[in-house]
């Protein structure tokens, strides 16, 4: 089976985990890694999961004005630099027969109800565009608060992430076939 990880990132934390992520579905399925801005609007047949990635902006996905806030605080250029998950996710065009989605996120340590979580944004938007979820999503944790110095990804985040990533391909290796992934 084929995976397609697509990652908006800024300072850098959410690519370090996609890639984190990337290598556990490796353990189990093919996988693509891509930056958002270059991410195809129509998933190939053969991409039996779609994950996706961003930072949590706002309490949800990144918008032009949060992500052009948070290039204002970069270092250096900022990881995504055309679009971010929101836009390219109301570009996405229908799911492949078979194919199911995982949403993460990376947000500030500390409860969600405080701090939002995008993945649960996109989330929310890929079933409501009809896709199947093949997981529920999930948060990777950053020291904080909001900026490039600060929101660095907590110990241990990155090999949970692997972790997460593995246990992603195994649910859709086991639900996918004729009845195709998990709703
Ligand atoms: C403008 C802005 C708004 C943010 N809003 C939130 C928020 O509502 N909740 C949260 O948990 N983190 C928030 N953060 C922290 C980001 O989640 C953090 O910068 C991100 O996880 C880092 O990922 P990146 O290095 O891939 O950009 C915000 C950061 C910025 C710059």
């Amino acid at each position: 089976m084929q995976a397609l990880v697509v990652y908006e990132s800024i300072y850098g934390n959410t690519r370090t985990v996609a890639e984190a992520v990337a290598r556990g579905l490796a353990e189990r399925l093919v996988v693509t890694l891509v930056e958002v801005g270059g991410a195809p609007t129509t998933v190939a047949d053969d991409v039996g999961l779609l994950v996706v990635g961003g930072p949590t902006h706002a309490h949800g996905m990144s918008t032009p004005d949060t992500r052009s806030s948070a290039a204002k605080k970069a270092h250096g250029a900022p990881v995504s630099q055309r679009i971010g998950l929101r836009e390219w996710l109301a570009g996405l065009g229908a799911p492949p027969p078979t194919a199911g989605f995982a949403a993460f996120d990376t947000r500030i340590k500390g409860p969600q109800r405080l701090w939002g979580s995008a993945a649960r944004a996109a989330d929310a938007e890929l079933r409501r565009r009809g896709w199947p979820a093949a997981a529920p999503p999930e948060s990777f944790l950053v020291h904080g608060p909001f900026g490039p110095v600060h929101d660095i990804v907590v110990a241990g985040e990155a090999e949970r992430a692997r972790r997460w990533g593995l246990d992603v391909a195994a649910s859709a290796v086991a639900h996918a076939g004729p009845g195709g992934p998990a709703h």
